[in-house]
C-alpha cells in the first residue's frame, strides 16, 4: 500500500516567488529514489500561506530511505545553506534573505483508495 508523504510548507506572500523559482530549479533527484511515485508542488490559491509538497511512495521504508540519502540532502542543500546564512552562523550561500519557508510540518497518509481516468 502507498503512502503519502506532505511537506507542509508556510511560505509568507514576500518570499513565494522565491520558493517557486527554488523547486523550478530543483535538483531532480527525487525521481530516482526507489519506491518513489509522485510529486507535486502545490500552491495555496485560498490565501493561506501554506504550500504542500505532495510526495507518494511505494512503502514508509522508502520513504524513510530517501530521507537519509544523499539525493534528499543535495535536493536540501539551497534550503540548509540559506537557513544557516539567515540564523547568523557558517557562510549561508543564499541570497541573503533566510529560507524561502518559515516553517515546516510532515503529514503522513496511507492511500486506502485511487481512481485515474477511464481510457
Ligand atoms: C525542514 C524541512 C524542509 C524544508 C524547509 C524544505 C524545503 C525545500 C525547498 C526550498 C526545496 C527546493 C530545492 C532547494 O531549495 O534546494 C525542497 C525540495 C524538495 N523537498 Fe523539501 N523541505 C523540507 C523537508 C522535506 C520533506 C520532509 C519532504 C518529504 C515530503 C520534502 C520533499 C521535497 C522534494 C520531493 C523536493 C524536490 C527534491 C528533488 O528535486 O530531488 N522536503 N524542499
Amino acid at each position: 500500500m502507498s503512502v503519502v508523504k506532505i511537506n507542509v510548507l508556510t511560505v509568507p506572500a514576500a518570499m513565494r516567488e522565491e520558493l517557486e523559482r527554488r523547486f523550478a530549479g530543483r535538483a531532480g533527484m527525487v525521481e530516482s529514489a526507489d519506491g518513489f511515485e509522485w510529486f507535486e508542488l502545490l500552491r495555496p490559491v485560498d490565501g493561506t500561506e501554506r504550500y504542500l509538497v505532495y510526495t507518494r511512495w511505494r512503502s514508509e521504508e522508502d520513504f524513510e530511505a530517501w530521507q537519509r540519502s544523499q539525493e534528499f540532502a543535495r535536493g536540501h542543500a539551497r534550503a540548509a545553506a540559506d537557513a544557516e546564512g539567515a540564523s547568523g552562523h557558517g557562510h549561508g550561500h543564499g541570497h541573503g534573505q533566510g529560507p524561502a519557508a518559515s516553517g515546516s510540518e510532515l503529514w503522513t497518509f496511507e492511500v486506502v483508495e485511487s481512481a485515474t481516468p477511464k481510457a
